[in-house]
């Protein structure tokens, strides 16, 4: 007998919807929302309301893509935390609704494990224990992860995300958001070692970017003091050396806690894995350090219902389903 699961994510301005059987992703469709673009951010009420214009269609094509049929699912999953919780409550609602009148099970997903998770969907996989870098827009953490049911967060930001940390640094050369790909497109063709920001100092397993932030805010402020055009006569290098930095402060950490766990399978995750000085990073650190390192695929890193889909999958198998009163909160514990 196979298990069939549809999979919804809405926990932030991304609407996916994504259909597996026996843990194997057939679609994986999502909505992205442009219109958050012209404010510079989310703006979490104009999330919630392209969530309920998306969420039908976005759903239908994940059925039709898969050759499914609404009587032929199992189980139905959502995202129940950490995001926005006006855009999670949308994705609850339909997953709920849904669950009920089919008479289905319905399985409740945290969305930091299923970024973790990502990785579990396409050879090659990690063994366990592996490190998993989760990197996005809201959260910078290293998981410990010993099964799909075991995971403990074994060092975090105290201030922004490395995501938030590319997005604020292009906010200030003008780039529009988010700008964490912009900087990375630029990036490819600038020179990192012209401008080295600091690293900061702190302590464990941890992470701080607000520094780095405030340091490239003093350092274009000079900098266009003297020349009004600074920013765009420069703007590769400034891109490079800002993601240099970013991606050193996360692999040095990476590294840290490669040595104190002894665990040397090392995975990432999340929206900023999509950068591809991170990738390549980690590619090669790994070659040096004698890892296993392991980058989903494009489209399992930033937001996507797949991985949801993969750990509700994992969840089904234990028969770990929620209560229908069930409702997302905007933050989690682990
Ligand atoms: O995981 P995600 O899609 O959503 C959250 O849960 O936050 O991550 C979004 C973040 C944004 O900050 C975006 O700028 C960043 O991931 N991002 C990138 C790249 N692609 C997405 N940052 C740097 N380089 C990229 N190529
Ligand atoms: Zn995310």
């Amino acid at each position: 007998m196979s298990t069939t699961i549809l999979a919804i994510e809405s926990s932030c301005d991304d609407t996916g919807a994504a259909v597996c059987i026996d843990g194997e992703i057939l679609s994986n469709i999502i909505a992205s929302q442009k219109i958050h673009e012209q404010y510079g951010g989310v703006v979490p009420e104009l999330a919630s309301r392209a969530h309920m214009q998306n969420i039908v269609p976005v759903v239908d094509v994940a059925l039709q893509k898969a050759n499914v049929q609404l009587s032929q699912l199992d189980a139905v999953a959502f995202t129940q935390a950490p995001g926005l919780i006006g855009s999670l409550l949308v994705g609850a609602q339909f997953a709920k609704s849904l669950a009920l009148s089919l008479q289905k099970p319905l399985i409740t997903v945290h969305h930091m494990q299923a970024h973790v998770l990502a990785n579990l969907i396409d050879e090659p996989r990690p063994s366990f224990p592996f490190l998993c870098l989760t990197v996005s827009g809201g959260h910078t953490q290293i998981v410990l992860c010993e099964s799909p049911y075991d995971m403990k967060v074994i060092g975090e930001t105290i201030d922004d995300a490395a995501g938030e940390a590319f997005d604020k640094s292009a906010k200030l050369l003008g780039l529009p958001y988010p700008g964490g790909p912009l900087i990375d497109k630029y990036a490819k063709e600038g020179n990192s070692t012209r401008y080295p920001f600091p690293e900061p100092n702190i302590p464990g397993l941890n992470f701080s970017f607000s520094g780095l932030k405030t340091s490239i805010l003093y350092f274009l402020q000079a900098e266009k003091n003297k020349n009004n055009n600074f920013v765009e006569e420069n703007l590769r290098d400034i891109c490079a050396s800002i993601q240099q930095r970013i991606v050193t402060i996360l692999l040095n950490k990476l590294q840290k806690a490669s040595k104190e766990t002894g665990i040397k399978n090392v995975c990432i995750a999340g929206g900023v894995s999509a950068n591809s000085g991170l990738r390549n990073g980690l590619t090669e650190l790994g070659k040096r350090l004698g890892w296993q390192t392991f980058i989903p695929k494009f489209e399992y890193c930033t937001d996507n219902a797949g991985m949801i889909a993969i750990t509700a999958y994992y969840k089904y198998l234990k028969k770990d389903f929620a209560d229908i009163t069930v409702s997302p909160t905007a933050r989690a514990e682990w």
